[in-house]
């Protein structure tokens, strides 16, 4: 069934505690940088994870943005491998060497990180605000999945979890790294299963909204002109990111994980559909994220005790846009 929220009923303009488990990562950077501007939002913690480069220098990033932009919250270093003991090759000819489009990076006196490893990190903060706190998980689901295993109880205290990942081929986007397979799911596909599979509340913001909302050249000049530093930095940081996706014919660079952080937000500018999850974890189709149709009677299997969780189907990409610009340039949201 597909739904849309009621934007009198959605978060906006309500205080919105969020942890933001990343992976950065030029998107992911730019997500943060919203993220802290965003006046409804408290950022209690940034936990990271290991992705678009390793697992020391995405928490090295997380460290430079906050010192940076004077972000208050904590960075917790997260997981360096998946659930099964792997890594991968990081992804250098999309976010660059250094992960955040191969900027020179000032490294003298940065924060230290919370003591915590990002999963204890998790379920502490949970545990002290309890019904309170979003997990906005931006890359591969690992410390999700390892605060769950070490704390299942905590599945019952979160607000909710939002996820950018997968790909459900709806509007006909499929995968990013194989065809049925997007980044952060074939990652740590067991990870992501075990998510998908407490019962907790989990909307994906898949491949098929977030490739909807394109950054293209008139917001990148808008940002560089009027967004402040914040702005000019995200210009900055995405060139190789828009050489990455001109190849494919697009003039500017998807969206992805602002987009769920939009959602956080605004879940009225998306519609979503309810059933149960789940994601291979082997075989050909490893990565893949599938969602059960209720609509037709299956015998019984290992589907049955999976929770409905949710997917974006999609989204008012116009209106997404005019969210990230607007929060870097005020005057536009007030236009
Ligand atoms: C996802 O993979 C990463 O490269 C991006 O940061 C995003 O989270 C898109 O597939
Ligand atoms: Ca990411």
């Amino acid at each position: 069934m597909t739904t849309m929220r009621n934007p009198e009923t959605s978060t906006r303009n309500r205080s919105i505690k969020v942890i933001f488990d990343t992976d950065p990562g030029v998107d992911d950077a730019a997500a943060l940088l919203f993220l802290n501007a965003y006046p409804y939002v408290t950022l209690l913690g940034i936990t990271t994870v290991f992705g678009n480069a390793d697992i020391d220098t995405v928490t090295r990033n997380a460290l430079y943005l906050k010192k940076r932009f004077a972000i208050p919250a904590p960075v917790a270093r997260g997981a360096g491998i998946s659930l099964a003991g792997e890594t991968s090759l990081p992804p250098a000819h999309i976010h660059g060497q250094n992960g955040i489009g191969d900027i020179a990076l000032d490294e003298s006196h940065l924060p230290e990180p919370d003591p915590r490893p990002a999963h204890r990190f998790i379920i502490d903060t949970v545990r002290e605000n309890p019904g309170e706190v979003t997990l906005l998980a931006v890359g591969r689901l690992t410390n999700l999945a390892l605060a769950l295993r070490e704390a299942p109880d905590i599945a019952s205290l979160v607000k909710e979890v939002v996820i950018m990942g997968g790909a459900f081929s709806l509007s006909g986007h499929n995968g990013n790294v194989t065809p049925v397979a997007e980044a952060n799911m074939i990652g740590d596909p067991l990870a992501a299963d075990e998510v998908f599979g407490a019962t907790w509340s989990v909307t994906a913001i898949g491949l098929d909204v977030t490739r909807q909302v394109v950054m293209g050249p008139a917001e990148l000049n808008r940002l560089a002109a009027h967004g402040g530093e914040a702005g000019r930095f995200i210009v900055e940081i995405s060139k190789g990111y828009r050489a990455f996706h001109a190849q494919f014919g697009i003039d500017g660079y998807y969206v992805h994980d602002a987009t769920a952080a939009v959602y956080v937000i605004d879940p009225s500018l998306f519609k979503v559909r309810s059933g149960p999850i789940r994601v291979a974890t082997e075989g050909v189709a490893v990565g893949q994220t599938i969602q059960r149709d209720w609509g037709t009677l299956y015998p019984p299997g290992e589907w049955d005790m999976a929770p409905d969780q949710k997917v974006a189907v999609s989204v008012d990409a116009n209106r997404v846009l005019g969210m990230l610009l607007g929060t870097h340039i005020p005057c536009l949201l007030a236009s």
